[in-house]
């Protein structure tokens, strides 16, 4: 196939395109580079370095490259700043996904698969939070993929749009080649082991009075690569019609349990500074998966958090400052 990776120099976007471009997919990465790498553009996909806000740059790559299907990571997604910088997310996000629906509908490209967010779930009625759980949007940022999600409803309904919505959970973990990161970093995995490589002194942990077994937080991390597995599966499934699906591994793991992790795995302590809780961090946040498990007979094959933290430390050894100096 064809496909357009939007966001494809971020972390997720990357290894997506370096999975496709393993099959034999042929695949154009449209990235601005505000927060992705031109290395981590994996060698074999084309490149065009466009934003998404301004309409001209993706309509022409769309004419130009005759996608079967698009791919859509980039966003804006850091959801203290979008609590922050609402505009750029009820705004920038919401337009950036627009044009790109606009100028696919315009060239009779009309097949999507949405990177969505567990941060549609800010309050919910049970864990684990399965596709029928009520929407409440935690920030602007879950604001802004839930409009998008409702957008593709109504283009399927009115323009004949097929599209899958995947609802990630935390991504994590890393293949040999691409890994994460981001600047500012403010995923755990990562700082965790900025600090066990001696580039930051210490972690913060959030919070030790939840109500769970050590008192902290409890997150659904799923492995990339089992992430990029859902999506492929996802895209085959659009013959058959649209679909939304909560993607987490099923299994939550402590703020706790996931430095004891990776202090085992790197042989090194990890520090931590305790702070107050952050305001809206939901005790446990885990992802109910049946759904894609029974549709797509979906099977994460990285399901404990030695195996995901090792994968994550693997890649932060071999390229300590990620994609800047003596990378790859
Ligand atoms: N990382 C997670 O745990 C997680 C969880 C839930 C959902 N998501 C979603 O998955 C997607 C990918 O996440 P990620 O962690 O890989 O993010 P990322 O920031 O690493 O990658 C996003 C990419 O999109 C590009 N981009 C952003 N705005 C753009 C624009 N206007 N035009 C062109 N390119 C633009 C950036 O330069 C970057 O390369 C995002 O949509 C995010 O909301 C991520």
């Amino acid at each position: 196939m064809k496909l357009i990776v939007t966001g494809g120099a971020g972390y997720i976007g990357s290894v997506a395109t370096e999975v496709l471009v393993r099959q034999g997919h042929s695949v154009l990465v449209f990235d601005n580079l505000q927060q992705g790498h031109e290395a981590a553009i994996e060698p074999g996909a084309r490149f065009v370095r466009g934003d998404l806000r301004e309409s001209g740059a993706i309509a022409q790559a769309i004419r130009e490259f005759e996608p079967d299907a698009v791919m859509h990571f980039a966003a804006n997604s850091l959801v203290g700043d979008s609590m922050r910088d609402p505009f750029a997310y009820l705004g920038d996000n919401v337009v950036a996904a627009l044009n790109l629906l606009r100028a696919m509908d315009a060239h009779g490209v009309r097949r999507i698969i949405l990177s969505s967010t567990a941060n549609l779930f800010a309050d919910p009625l049970k864990v684990p939070i399965t596709e029928d759980e009520r929407i409440i949007p935690g920030s602007p940022y879950g604001e802004s993929k839930g409009i998008i999600e409702r957008t593709l409803y109504w283009l399927s309904v009115t323009r004949g749009f097929r599209y899958a919505c995947l609802r990630y959970f935390n991504a994590a973990g890393a293949t040999e080649t691409h890994g994460e990161d981001h600047n500012p970093e403010l995923h755990l995995i990562p700082l965790i082991l900025k600090v066990a490589l001696g580039q930051r002194d210490k972690i913060a942990v959030f919070g030790t009075d939840y109500p769970t077994p050590d008192g902290t937080c409890i997150r659904d991390y799923i492995h990339v690569e089992d992430l990029i597995d859902a999506h492929l599966r996802a895209l085959q499934a659009l013959d058959r019609g649209n679909c939304i699906y909560n993607l987490g591994n099923g299994t939550g793991f402590s703020v706790r349990q996931v430095i004891a992790a990776a202090e085992q795995i790197t042989g090194r302590k990890i520090a931590c500074d305790v702070a107050p809780r952050r305001p809206g961090d939901p005790a446990v946040l885990i992802a109910g998966s049946e759904r894609i498990r029974q549709e797509l007979q979906w099977r994460p094959k990285h399901t404990s958090i030695e195996t995901i933290v090792g994968s994550a430390w693997a890649w932060h050894s071999r390229f300590p400052h990620g994609y800047g100096r003596n990378s790859l």
